[in-house]
């Protein structure tokens, strides 16, 4: 990646968040799971409805549809599949992501849709945006994955006008699945990405320092697995999952695997 890309003097950061754009323009989220020729209306679909099935408790967190002719950025938008939500109930929105691979395909997703965005290959810790220019951020499972998360969240703080809110989710440290993942010795989805950070919800506050008000909710307990087979696959499908979730939610809640929170500015 070229120095202009990331904006000033080559840095340390620099470099990773090169490796970072490299994986992730060669490792497209859930695109394992397509069956469907990429970038097809049915490749668009079939992820939408993996994503909605696995991440059943998103649309109960985020009211997609509550934010008509909101100014709304997506960092790390990947191939735009919730974006696409929030477009297609009237927000104006506009969706950044560090490979060029995720925007094209966004494009071609908006494209088939026929609805308008603002697309742009960005990194979401030096935004291009002046302050106080949007409503609303989203930046689901992308920090995580960056170089520096605390730089992301000061951007995400300063692009959002006052009282703006910010929807965000980082992977919980002390949650089933890295449990289960350690047990078990499989690896988290992307464990090779060059960062994957995880979080304790102290240390996810920690992070959310800049914003007013924060509001924490774990959330993603065990769905069956579609992307895992043999046996490990089926004693987790057919024991695991079914007894993880007739455990009270009181009890489990905590250890969920996202950590959201609904952050205000
Ligand atoms: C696990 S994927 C998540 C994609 C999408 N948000 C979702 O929830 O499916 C992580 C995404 O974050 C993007 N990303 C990582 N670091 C970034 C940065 N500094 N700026 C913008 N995007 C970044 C990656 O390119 C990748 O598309």
């Amino acid at each position: 990646m070229s120095s202009s890309a990331l904006e000033g003097r080559p840095t340390h950061d620099d470099a990773l968040l090169a490796e970072i754009r490299e994986y992730w323009n060669n490792h497209i989220h859930d695109l394992e799971l397509a069956t469907q020729p990429v970038g097809t209306a049915g490749f668009f679909q079939e992820l939408a409805e993996y994503r909605f099935d696995k991440l059943h408790y998103l649309p109960r967190v985020v009211d997609f549809s509550a934010y008509r002719d909101k100014q709304l950025l997506e960092i790390g938008c990947g191939v735009g599949i919730d974006l696409v939500r929030f477009a297609r109930a009237g927000a104006l929105v506009t969706g950044i992501d560090l490979a060029e691979v995720s925007i094209d395909l966004a494009r071609r997703n908006f494209a088939q849709e026929g609805l308008a965005a603002n697309l742009q290959v960005m990194n979401g810790e030096a935004l291009q945006f002046e302050a106080n220019s949007f409503d609303v951020a989203y930046v689901h499972g992308v920090l995580q994955y960056t170089a520096d998360a605390q730089k992301m969240i000061n951007e995400v703080h300063r692009v959002l006008r006052p009282g703006g809110e910010a929807i965000l989710m980082v992977y919980n440290k002390y949650s089933w699945l890295n449990l289960l993942s350690r047990l078990m010795k499989v690896d988290l989805e992307h464990q090779d990405a060059p960062v994957l950070r995880l979080y304790s919800i102290k240390e996810f506050k920690n992070l959310l320092r800049p914003f007013a008000e924060a509001k924490i909710v774990p959330e993603r307990f065990p769905v069956k697995t579609r992307l895992h087979h043999g046996i490990k696959a089926t004693l987790y499908n057919d024991l695991f999952v079914t007894g993880f979730n007739c455990l009270p939610k009181a009890m489990i809640r905590p250890f969920g695997w996202h950590i959201l929170a609904l952050a205000r500015k």
